[in-house]
């Protein structure tokens, strides 16, 4: 007997990011981490925090860092759904909602672990590409009448983000869930909060991975009316927030200052990057995020070679083999000394 149910067997497992051994030892720009520490803030909270609780259970529902959360969107802690990682919420998103006959809908290139849950949950998979200049096929879209309709806000890999008249028209159009995923939201002009207090069929995630430098802690949470999250609590794990990581996370949210000036580094550098790019040649897509997607000048071929020889210097950006993409490199943004080192690696190159 096959231990794997077919549709498992079948899929292909999400390939995540290159993680070195040792970080110190490279430029890492190829998994959208945040350059700079988390506040101090965190740091100590973890110091203060009373190992005690260990012993115990955490709180099933992390109400600390839940009611920060809610404080800083202005919405009740009911409205917050506390995830490990806003990956997790797309689990329970995909487990609550998607299965055979109840299709999942994405716009492509985009965060393909929606696909991964989507193969997961045997849901029939619409993949809609998106138009020039990576512009949201909003008709198409819609016309997929999707149990549930993923929309990374701004896009990855593209650091495209769609106006908010399109996310509008997706919230009314859609047939189920529209899951306006913020992972990147804190580097862009705008957020969907709005349309989730309005639209009860909108459930917004939001991510401490990106602009509050806990990649490593795992945190992140939905936003949504409390029909939506309690349906969704049915799917979770039981325990899916630690302890430590509830305090360490509410300590983040509750030092905006901080988050605020770190972003508002990575903004800064993130247009000396473009304007570097485009002086050696790049063709850069204007990012909302904190990465860009830049066009490397001489074809599919060369993006390659500048991948490769790029972490032959360890220096890690990413790669996509696929069609729109395979001309392309996906580049965090770092400080501006990491920037510049790459840019200085990639002018060298033939
Ligand atoms: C668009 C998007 N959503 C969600 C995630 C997952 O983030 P988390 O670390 O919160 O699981 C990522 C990670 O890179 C992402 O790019």
């Amino acid at each position: 007997m096959n231990y794997f149910r077919d549709n498992i067997e079948a899929m292909e497992p999400y390939v995540p990011g290159e993680q070195p051994g040792d970080a110190r030892k490279v430029i890492k720009l190829n998994t959208n981490e945040n350059p700079y520490p988390p506040s101090p803030t965190v740091v100590e909270a973890a110091r203060e925090f009373d190992v005690s609780r260990l012993r115990l259970y955490p709180d099933a529902m992390a109400s600390e860092f839940r009611r920060e959360a809610a404080k800083l969107l202005d919405v009740p802690a009911e409205w917050v759904l506390p995830g490990d990682g806003s990956d997790d919420l797309i689990i329970m998103i995909a487990r609550a909602c998607l299965g055979p006959g109840r299709p999942v809908a994405f716009p492509v290139p985009t965060f393909t672990f929606y696909r991964t849950q989507g193969e997961v949950s045997q849901a029939p998979i619409v993949e809609v590409p998106l138009r020039a200049g990576f512009a949201l096929p909003v008709e198409q879209l819609i016309a997929a009448q999707a149990a549930v309709t993923f929309i990374a806000s701004p896009n990855s890999p593209t650091g495209v983000a769609p106006a908010m008249n399109e996310l509008e028209a997706l919230a009314d159009g859609v047939a189920g869930l529209l899951v306006i995923d913020e992972a990147y939201v804190e580097f862009a002009e705008q957020t969907a909060l709005p349309l989730c207090r309005r639209c009860p069929n909108v459930i917004i995630l939001r991510t401490l991975s990106k602009s509050y430098s806990l990649a490593g802690l795992r945190l992140g949470f939905g936003v949504a009316n409390p029909t939506l999250i309690t349906g969704l609590l049915k799917t979770k794990s039981i325990y899916n927030v630690g302890a430590l990581p509830a305090a360490m996370g509410a300590a983040a949210l509750a030092d905006q200052a901080y988050a605020r000036q770190c972003t508002a580094k990575v903004k800064a550098s993130r247009a000396t990057l473009t304007r570097e790019l485009e002086r050696i040649g790049c063709r850069v897509t204007p990012s909302q995020a904190n990465f860009l997607l830049a066009e490397i000048p001489g074809g599919a071929a060369r993006a390659r070679a500048v991948y490769e020889a790029l972490k032959g210097r360890r220096i890690l950006v990413r790669y996509y083999d696929q069609p729109r993409l395979d001309d392309k490199l996906r580049i965090t943004v770092g400080t501006d000394e990491e920037n510049a080192a790459l840019i200085a690696a990639i002018a060298e190159m033939p």
